[in-house]
Parts: C-alpha cells; structure tokens; sequence
C-alpha cells in the first residue's frame, strides 16, 4: 500500500481536545522503557527537545523520568499548546524545565542546544517530506546526543489499518479513530525509514519494531 498523506498540523481545537484526553499511557511508557533500555547507563541531564510535542505526553514524561533534564517541546498548532501550556500550569514542579515553542518544522527557530537527547513521538508520519525530521537531527544532535524516535508504521492494506483501528480504538471517539486510521495510512515502513537514513548518513540509527503498529527509531549520534 503506498502512503496517503494527512494534513501536517493537528489544528482542530476538537481534534486537539480528543488527542489529549485518550489515553496513550501504553504507547507512552513502551517509549520511555525504550529509552531506557536503549540508553541504560545514562542519567538524562541537560536540554531535551521533543519534535512534534502534541499536548506534551512525552515532554511531560521525560520531564518526571529525569530531573535533571529541560525539555523544549517544540510544535505548529497552537490548539495543541494550548493545552500543553494548560497542562504546565497545574504541574508546578516541572514548570521551571517544559518549554513549548510554536512554529512549524522546519522553519521554526530552535535553540541550538547541544541537547542531550532529541525525541519525537508519533510526528514522523505527520510529515509530508519525512527527510525534514532526518535533516533537524543531523543539524541538532551533536556528537552524544540520544536519538528516540517512535511512530506508527504503515500497514500492508487500508483492511489491516481498519483491523487495529477496531482493536485498540474501538470504544474511542470517532475524531480519534478517523485519525488514527489516517495516521495509519500516512505512516512510513521500517524498511523505507532505514533507506531515508542510510541517504542522509544516519545510518548508525537502529529502525525495530516493537508493537504491530509502533517502531522506534534510536541510537546516539556520533
Ligand atoms: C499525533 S501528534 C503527536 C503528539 C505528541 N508527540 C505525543 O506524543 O502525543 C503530532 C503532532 O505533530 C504536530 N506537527 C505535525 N507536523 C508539524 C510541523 N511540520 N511542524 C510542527 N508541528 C507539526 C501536530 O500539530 C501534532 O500536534
């Protein structure tokens, strides 16, 4: 099946709202065990920038995981911030180190780090041109920097991503079943994600699939 693309930015105030309010936690904490288990030793500290933050599931996540670190959640739609900023406000431990930034990928203007980790979660398949994420990590991480990427990947057949919609969105709003079905339909193959990065040198960065519909994407750049 050839991927049919969905629209970038999630700028729906609704869509937003619905996106917030499921319940991710599973595909959340299997990124952040993933973290861990690809970076075993390491006790994140210092800049960590998050592609495509959404509400800031993984911000957040990261934020509570290592408290030595500082994550700029870095995303274009404003609806999406908004509750991300909302969500900061009633976390007032983590408030001094989550900054969300609003701009559009690539031509936002972010920080220059270094950063000690660079992690996006469910953005890739957003993206019209995926080398735009390739080309940001290979501008931003600098030798060290821990890359972890998580995404859906594309079915062989609509029927299939039809088929997981009704396993793990069945009792969810039709907004978010609709997405997730685009989402499913957008998304890249393991094996065109390793030719992207072999193309771009970023070869050292391991592609595995760890669900019927996540991969990550992780490694350290050299
Ligand atoms: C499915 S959400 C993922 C949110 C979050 N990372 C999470 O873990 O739940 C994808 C997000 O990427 C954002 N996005 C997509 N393309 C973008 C671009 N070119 N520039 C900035 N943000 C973008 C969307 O607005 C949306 O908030």
């Amino acid at each position: 099946m050839k991927r049919r693309l969905e629209p970038e930015l999630m700028e729906d105030p609704l869509q937003a709202e619905v996106y917030a309010a499921a319940d991710f936690a599973e595909a959340d904490s299997l990124m952040l065990q993933a973290f861990n288990e690809a970076f075993p030793e390491v006790e994140l500290q210092g800049p960590v920038l998050d592609l495509g933050c959404g509400p800031g599931n993984m911000a957040f996540r990261f934020a509570e995981r290592f408290p030595r670190c500082q994550v700029i959640g870095v995303d274009g739609s404003a609806a999406m911030l908004a509750i991300a900023d909302q969500r900061k406000k009633s976390r007032a431990e983590l408030i001094d180190r989550i900054r969300f930034l609003q701009g559009i990928i690539p031509k936002v203007r972010i920080p220059a780090g270094p950063y000690a980790a660079i992690i996006s979660n469910s953005f890739l398949h957003h993206l019209h041109r995926p080398e735009v994420l390739w080309g940001l990590i290979s501008h931003y991480a600098q030798p060290g920097c821990q890359i972890l990427i998580m995404d859906l990947y594309r079915p062989d057949s609509p029927q299939q991503a039809q088929g997981l919609v009704e396993k793990y969105a069945s009792s969810e709003p039709e907004v978010l079943r609709r997405d997730f079905y685009h989402s499913l339909l957008a998304a890249l193959t393991p094996d065109e994600v390793k030719q992207q990065l072999a193309t771009v040198g970023l070869g050292e960065l391991v592609v595995r699939k760890t669900s019927d519909r996540h991969m990550i994407i992780v490694g350290q750049k050299s």
